[in-house]
């Protein structure tokens, strides 16, 4: 078994990982150490999608080199790629369309929510073309709902939001490439057929699908589900929260969400609140919330609600012993997650009928029935306390201070402190003068096959130590809070321009300096980062491509990562990749992807002005990242 500490750089995480050992519970580190990985499937060349397979391509010309079916290993790469990117986009698709459906009912009064980010709403009906003149806010409510639905219906044109929010060049590229999508599950419906066996087999035709959907994704998924979640709950503000397992309270009734949609978790908060009185019944001093992946950041971001850890280690709050409840919606939910519960007290209750595991608990969850689910959830969490085992529990002793909520609305607020008619100048002009160098994104996940959050601290290390600029989303940002950069005290780590920065800002804010990285939400919240980049190329004139900056996932798992990276590649954002993509096995589509040969006739960097830079080692990605925005900056003359 390997050493927990090469598992992990979270010491709570690793005191885990051995009482799991000593009480016998395998992990998903675990199983990760034990399943060898295929040498097609890395590669991309195994192929399952008709009954004549399974295929695969030998590499380097060694035996078969096509399927039965003729395809050779760029249309198999190809294939596979485009259904990753449609299994990322149908996840925030999906998502969109719930909080769509959940601010109908809460205006007909069939859903027990409060409409609380009114200026948002008036915001997007103007961008929308809505006259809002006189207009009461569930009328607005009404036909801004109206314009998302129609971008799961329309038949001409192209997506509402992406014409909301995309930049005007963006988009003038991406219409003459013919790659306006009309509606989201047209495209979704029309990759699927088009990946079927024996339909799209020209690589290059698929690659440019793959982008067209990425724009759904982009657009009719992640914009549209922070937007009108913003509309719902509100839009994030500076908060200030803590992180690491021991946000776990041994004497409260704690209870961990998880998942990525907020309307099931804001309402778990809101019974804690009102049930606070039941605790002291079965002994507990009170009830405890605690966050998990983007559940948690949605929490984090507008609650200030601590998170307890990130993906790969989501079993561990588990493992604590004093865990009443483990709370979850969908995406990114081990289903091993049972398997450890059933050795605890806790409860592992899914809520989602779309997405049940076999053994937990599943107490549906509605909108129209949020207010009784989430009761009886809490009312659960309560009555198991007083089931725990007292020879099980040992919490994790370790806490980080974090601050979080960096909505653009923020930044630029933060901004105005120090220049109010133009808040976004001193920024420009940072970069500008160099004291900035650039602004990194580092988003994604963790990822049980490599040394958890190593990557994602190492490059923002190296990053930061270099004036880059570092804003953060999803699983990433947790690893950043987890070791303190997204605290002032992390500014020890900054090059000298960078923290000058951060210092005058903060102070002209009242802070004693802004943390060295930004935390900006969830994974659908990287549509704030997008909206960062537009507002920014809009100032400057250029486009989102000419701009000083990447993104960046080194330690992801997700295919939504695959298909964000896609769409900010599609932006013309170069995006590191710090885990395989399992796109190797094709020189073409490692070549349009990465434009590693110089001469190849397409490339993304060509068409948009973005390439994915596949590089493990986090150090090394830095330098990579850097050159290239130091190529940006020299074409802008700066
Ligand atoms: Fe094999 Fe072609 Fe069928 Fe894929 S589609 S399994 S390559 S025959
Ligand atoms: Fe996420």
């Amino acid at each position: 078994q390997p050493d927990v500490k090469d598992l992990t750089m979270d010491t709570g995480v690793q005191q885990m990982l051995e009482k799991a050992r000593e009480e016998g519970i395998e992990t998903a580190f675990d199983r990760a150490a034990k399943m060898t990985q295929c040498g097609f499937g890395s590669q991309g060349v195994c192929c399952r999608l008709c009954l004549e397979g399974p295929c695969r391509i030998a590499p380097k010309g060694k035996g078969p080199q096509r399927g039965v079916c003729g395809a050779d290993a760029d249309t198999i790469v190809a294939r596979n790629l485009y259904q990753h990117v449609m299994q990322g986009t149908s996840s925030h698709v999906e998502h969109a369309r719930e909080i769509v459906h959940a601010l109908i009912e809460t205006i007909e009064g069939h859903a027990p929510y409060q409409i609380q980010g009114t200026d948002k709403l008036k915001c997007l009906a103007q961008g929308l073309g809505i006259d809002i003149e006189g207009k009461e806010i569930n009328q607005l409510v009404k036909e801004v709902t109206a314009k998302a639905l129609e971008d799961f219906q329309k038949q001409h044109g192209t997506l509402n939001w992406l014409k909301l929010k995309s930049h005007e060049k963006n988009f003038q590229n991406w219409e003459a490439l013919n790659l306006l999508p009309e509606n989201a599950h047209a495209e979704i419906a029309k990759s699927l057929a088009r990946t079927v066996m024996g339909a799209d087999s020209d690589p290059a035709n698929l690659l440019m699908g793959t982008v067209k959907l990425s724009l759904v994704d982009g657009f009719a998924g992640l914009h549209m589900s922070t937007d009108l979640q913003d509309v719902m709950f509100g839009t994030p503000r500076a908060v200030k929260a803590q992180y690491r397992l021991g946000v776990i309270k041994k004497d409260m009734v704690n209870i961990a969400v998880h998942g990525h949609v907020p309307l099931l978790a804001e309402k778990v908060v809101e019974w804690a609140g009102k049930l606070e009185g039941e605790a002291p019944k079965v002994g507990a001093q009170g009830i405890n919330i605690v966050g998990v992946c983007c559940s948690g950041n949605e929490l984090l971001m507008r609650k200030g609600v601590n998170v307890a850890t990130n993906y790969a280690s989501q079993e561990m709050p588990i493992i604590t012993g004093a865990l009443d409840a483990m709370v979850v919606d969908i995406q990114c939910i081990m289903p091993g997650l049972q398997q450890v519960a059933q050795c605890y007290h806790t409860e592992l209750i899914t809520t989602i009928p779309y997405s049940k595991i076999s053994g937990a608990t599943h107490i549906e969850f509605s909108t129209e029935k949020a207010d009784e689910a989430a009761r009886e959830i809490v009312m659960r969490a309560i009555s198991n306390f007083t089931k725990r085992d007292p020879n099980k529990i040992s919490i994790p002793e370790e806490i980080t201070e974090a601050y979080a909520g960096f909505s653009v609305e923020q930044i630029v607020e933060a901004l105005s402190a120090v220049n109010k008619s133009d808040p976004l100048k001193p920024l420009v002009d940072s970069i500008a003068s160099g004291s900035i160098l650039g602004a990194v994104a580092i988003v994604g996940c963790t990822n049980p096959r490599r040394k958890q959050d190593k990557y994602n601290v190492e490059l923002v290390m190296e990053l930061i130590k270099n004036n880059v600029l570092v804003v953060a989303t999803g699983c990433s940002a947790h690893s950043l809070g987890k070791f303190g950069l997204l605290s002032p005290d992390g500014l020890k780590y900054c090059g000298e321009g960078l923290r000058g920065v951060l210092t005058a800002v903060g102070q002209a804010n009242g802070l004693p300096a802004l943390p060295p990285a930004l935390h900006m939400g969830s994974c659908v919240d990287n549509s704030r980062i997008a909206d960062l980049l537009s507002a920014l190329a809009g100032y400057l004139n250029v486009g989102v491509k000419d701009l000083p900056v990447a993104g960046s996932c080194p330690e992801t798992h997700h295919p939504k990562a695959l298909a964000i990276g896609t769409y900010f590649l599609a932006s013309g954002v170069d995006v590191h990749v710090g885990v395989n993509p399992q796109v190797t096995g094709s020189e073409l589509v490692t070549n349009v992807l990465t434009a590693a040969k110089e001469d190849f006739p397409i490339t993304t960097d060509a068409l948009f002005g973005g390439k994915i830079i596949y590089e493990e080692d986090s150090v090394k990605a830095a330098e990579l990242i850097i050159e290239r925005i130091k190529m940006k900056r020299k074409a802008l003359g700066i």
